[in-house]
């Protein structure tokens, strides 16, 4: 049998073709416009994810044999909103998971609610980029909208409607909603109250490996695969990503560096980071994960090669970087904002330390650097915590550099694995997929059984400490340019 994992971001959607022992077939990868129609905005079109995905389905399968397509799963960026009228009809573009435009909102829920409450009903606390302030500007912003909402929906749960006709969502991508409750996998009532929405208007949850229903007869037909092929809830794109990496069961870890940067902890028991910078969030094993997410991290290197050294050849540039430990640069990669630990969509990116003799490797390097940097501060919340980290796999586009690679292993001082396959959410969705259809008895089996580590990088004492001393330099720039950045929004 074939299973089709189709992961959601949030510049492209990718789609992995896998067979029932957890052989990759075919990959392909669609793009689509990201807009930011005001500064720290960030919006997408629902519809334009769908042609991708339709588009990038038939593209993977043209030379497969398709009436062996069991089964569809998903890893898809999270937190976004989408909303639909009673005619099925996306009412505004979706609102991203890195969007900031909901500083008030966030205020009232973790000020006027208060972090408690918001803690005790859903497990987290309110950040620009969840869903439930979202929800709330637009009952303040476009009471128009809002009153015209039938159902509310995720990005990636967006896609299985349109492929199954279920409203449906999952545990771990219901979890970043902030209006789910996290320990009991259900949705909050007390919370539905807040945001002045009726649960009638959420999706139906599932477990990320339950089958949700079979395409729908007119996408049969159009895909040429068969009827019975099943939709599978699928996970939000960390929990896919980590089903990906074997990341499941109790203390593994897991580092994304995508668009976005994160650092998950998978958990068999539930737990609530007291610090409230880490989420605390549903896993796709059945069980629970702890989450830091940076809004900004390949995405930094990708806007510094592209956007402002004007370069497609990143390995060039990597190249001509040899100092490592020894940058006099430092740089914030807080180019939309941050979310973990520090919790400020205020916060800019900043280059700090040039002189006369700084080149363009050294700023490359600083970019490099900075990303691992701010990575490590959700880790310290983390081993704060009591948890202890000495391995971690890594996916997403950043992790193909394997001095990106090297980087992490000595500022975070723990061992890097590599995996086989970096493909995270999207080959997470496929296993997913191959789970629901019973070729694994549970998604640790298929963890065991698909995922290979194929090679490690082991930190160097000597460049530990060199990076342990800049660390401590770099801890001290956002407390210093916090209310300046405040200032000149
Ligand atoms: C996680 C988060 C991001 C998006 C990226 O909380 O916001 O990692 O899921 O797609």
């Amino acid at each position: 049998m074939l299973y089709i994992g189709v992961d959601l971001g949030t510049s492209a959607v990718k789609l992995l073709l896998m067979d029932g022992s957890g052989k990759i077939l075919n990959i392909v990868s669609k793009e689509y416009p990201l807009y930011f129609p005001h500064p720290g905005w960030s919006e997408q079109k629902p519809e334009d994810w769908y042609t991708q995905v339709m588009a990038g389905i038939k593209e993977l399968i043209q030379d497969a044999d398709k009436s062996q397509v069991a089964g569809i799963s998903f890893g898809g960026q999270m937190h976004g909103l989408v909303i639909l009228d009673e005619n099925d009809e996306v009412i505004r573009p979706a609102i991203l998971w890195n969007d900031g435009r909901t500083t008030e909102e966030c205020d009232y829920l973790n000020n006027v609610i208060g972090k408690d409450k918001l803690s005790e009903y859903t497990a987290n606390i309110s950040f620009t980029g969840f869903t439930a302030p979202k929800i709330l500007w637009v009952k303040n912003k476009e009471p128009e909208n809002f009153a015209r909402i039938k159902k509310i929906m995720l990005p990636k749960d967006y896609i299985a409607y349109k492929l199954s006709g279920v409203h449906c969502t999952d545990v771990s991508d219901a979890s970043g909603m902030l209006v789910f409750d996290v320990k009991n996998r259900c949705w909050s009532k007390e919370m539905c109250e807040i945001c002045g929405i009726k649960e009638e208007q959420l999706a139906k949850v599932y477990e990320s490996y339950e089958t949700v229903g079979c395409v729908l007869p007119e996408i049969a037909a159009e895909l040429g695969i068969p009827e019975s092929c099943k939709v599978v809830a699928g996970a939000g794109d960390n929990a896919a990503a980590a089903v990906g990496t074997g990341t499941v069961g109790d203390g593994n870890c897991n580092i994304s560096l995508g668009t976005s940067g994160t650092i998950f902890i998978s958990s068999e028991k539930f737990g609530v980071d007291k610090y409230n910078a880490l989420h605390a969030f549903a896993h796709a094993d059945g069980h629970y994960h702890l989450m830091g997410c940076m809004l900004s991290a390949a995405s930094c290197n990708k806007w510094w090669m592209d956007e402002i050294i004007g370069t497609k050849d990143y390995a060039a540039e990597q190249k001509a970087i040899e100092k490592l430990g020894e940058n006099h640069v430092y740089f914030l990669p807080y180019l939309m904002g941050e979310r973990s630990p520090i919790n400020d969509p205020q916060a800019r990116g900043t280059f700090i330390g040039l002189t006369m003799d700084s080149t363009r490797a050294d700023m490359t390097q600083a970019v490099l650097e900075g990303v691992a940097f701010a990575l490590r501060d959700s880790f310290e919340v983390a081993k704060a915590l009591g948890i202890k980290i000495e391995r971690t796999k890594i996916c997403g586009g950043g992790a193909k550099s394997p001095l990106w690679k090297k980087m992490i292993a000595n500022i975070l001082n723990v061992k890097v694995d590599v995996i086989e396959s970096e493909e995270g959410p999207a080959l997470g969705g496929a296993m997913l997929a191959a789970v629901a259809n019973g070729e694994f008895a549970s998604v640790e089996d298929a963890a065991a059984k698909i995922v290979k580590i194929v090679d490690t990088v082991e930190p160097e004492p000597a460049l530990v400490e060199k990076y342990e001393a800049r660390y401590q330099q770099f801890k001290q720039i956002y407390p210093a340019c916090k209310e300046l950045f405040q200032k000149i929004q």
